[in-house]
């Protein structure tokens, strides 16, 4: 969800108004995923690195994301969205807490799409943790501890990081970087990014499928 920010500053707005646009934004893709072919959405709402920003740009972030639970809840509900939160909860406000539970809970059977949505997150404190709460420590037990793998990852603003983002899980992700500012980012960039995934050769370190030998185009 990058270039909330400079989408405000180009045009002259408080940052503010740039978050604002930001969850609009977000309202668009979450509507447009499953049409998309996308099963599971993890949004980069904010990060632990996060808490280092303004106290008045972090309480209007937890207010916009509390907001958008507490409304978007029923919604999600009829449209068969699961929502879902990930990352720590002991230094998120009461309301977001709430809100969090509620809508985790009102949305648990959903199975349209599965909204992620990284609150307080860090990929590398949610891998220790994991690690910590394992009893044996293995590659396939702390993959389905942490979550599913990442496909295709897409950052926008510009950005060409991954800023300690579902690190373990975007193993073999498909990355495309955007220079469109989130607020901008919309249904038909989310088509062309899938579209240019679905157009990728994922080899996992091997090579790629060879075609038919010539010695066996003889035998024809
Ligand atoms: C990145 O843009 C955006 C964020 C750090 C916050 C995004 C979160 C919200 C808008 C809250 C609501 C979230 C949901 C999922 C409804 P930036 O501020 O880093 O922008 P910049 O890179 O232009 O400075």
């Amino acid at each position: 969800m990058d270039g909330n920010g400079r989408w405000a500053a180009g045009r002259g707005f408080p940052r503010l108004l740039g978050h604002r646009a930001g969850v609009q934004a977000a309202r668009r893709i979450v509507e447009a995923a499953p049409a998309a072919g996308v099963g599971i959405l993890t949004l980069f709402a904010f990060s632990s690195d996060n808490w280092r920003r303004p106290a008045a740009e972090v309480e209007a972030l937890m207010g916009l994301l509390a907001r958008y639970l507490e409304t978007e809840t029923p919604r999600c509900v009829e449209e068969g969205v699961r929502v879902q939160v990930i990352g720590r909860r002991d230094r998120l406000a009461g309301r977001l807490c709430a809100a969090i539970l509620d809508a985790e809970k009102a949305t648990a059977t959903g199975s349209r799409l599965w909204l992620r949505i990284a609150v307080d997150y860090s990929a590398r404190d949610s891998i220790l943790a994991a690690a910590a709460a394992l009893p044996e420590l293995s590659r396939d037990a702390l993959a389905s501890a942490i979550g599913p793998a990442v496909d295709l990852l897409i950052r926008t603003g510009g950005e060409r990081r991954l800023s300690d983002f579902l690190l373990w899980e975007s193993a073999y992700a498909e990355l495309v970087f955007t220079r469109t500012m989130w607020p901008d980012f919309g249904p038909a960039d989310l088509t062309a990014a899938v579209r240019e995934f679905r157009g990728r050769e994922r080899r996992y370190g091997a090579i790629p499928t060879p075609p038919r030998l010539r010695t066996e185009a003889w035998l024809d």
